[in-house]
């Protein structure tokens, strides 16, 4: 591809977890500035309406099984299209360097002499167990958190989660929901059987789920997972601040089924 462009340059936006709103400030200004936009599967598509006219976007997500394109082949794109274009935004869900491989592209395209930016956005690690009224850390109940992943690059559970669980934090597991009984079992062998748990999926949109039990119930509720849609496990004391986290241990102290 030939260079025509004065001022080639890939910006790193974090797109926020989901609802539209969660965008920062700055992350939208580069949206409405870019000349071509790369976005992955758990990007708002509604944040595409505030591009310039006829600006190029171009789907590159990756979820599970289905890969639109390979690694290498996005982050050639995202120097050749820079090259030829101008502006790229490379647009990510919640942060562009929470498990987004964010760092792997911007080495790439820094490694061909293309200048990078990065604009934070707001992790749905964080953005998800809040908007459910969950606090991620609680004075007197823990002194911090894990942000994990559930799947490392081998497919297994990663042995951060064990190490997690020797602590008081509160363990927020991203991509663990197909490992959910591993991840589980291991968790169980170090916390209290009465700890509560929360799969949040779809967090912060109108489709938006959760479901809480404790570390001792956790088979009761695999049944109702849709692997489909995105979600986070939230392990840890402060759960039970969740107001259904209440009522259900009001039922189960009364004797109600649910
Ligand atoms: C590849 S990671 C990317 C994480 C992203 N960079 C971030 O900071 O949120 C994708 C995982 O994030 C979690 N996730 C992202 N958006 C979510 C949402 N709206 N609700 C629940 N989980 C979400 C899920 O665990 C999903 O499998």
């Amino acid at each position: 591809m030939k260079n025509s462009i004065k001022n080639p340059k890939v910006i790193l936006v974090g797109a926020g977890p989901g609802d539209v709103d969660l965008i920062t400030v700055k992350g939208l200004k580069a949206i409405k500035n870019a000349d071509v936009i790369l976005y992955d599967a758990l990007v708002n598509k509604e944040l595409l309406k505030h591009t310039k006219l006829n600006v190029k976007c171009i789907y590159v997500g990756k979820r599970s099984c289905s890969h639109k394109f390979k690694q290498e082949e996005i982050n050639k794109m995202l120097v050749d299209y820079a090259i030829k274009y101008g502006t790229v935004v490379r647009l990510k869900g919640g942060d562009p360097f929470v498990f987004g491989r964010g760092s792997e592209e911007a080495l790439f395209i820094e490694s061909n002499g293309i200048e990078t930016e990065f604009i934070p956005g707001i992790s749905s690690a964080l953005a998800v167990p809040t908007n459910q009224g969950i606090p991620i850390t609680k004075r007197g109940i823990n002194e911090g958190f894990w942000v994990i992943t559930g799947t490392t690059s081998t497919g297994n559970i990663s042995k951060d989660i064990a190490l997690g669980a020797q602590s008081s934090a509160t363990l927020i597991i991203l991509m663990g929901l197909r490992n959910f009984s591993l991840i589980m079992n291991e968790i169980k062998k170090y916390r209290h059987k009465y700890t509560p748990f929360a799969i949040i999926q779809n967090g912060t949109l109108p489709n938006e789920s959760i479901v809480i039990d404790t570390v001792e119930n956790y088979k009761k509720i695999i049944d109702s997972i849709d692997y489909t849609n995105p979600g986070i496990i939230v392990v840890g004391d402060v759960v039970a601040e969740h107001p259904s986290f209440l009522e259900e241990e009001i039922q189960r102290v009364l004797g109600v089924s649910f």
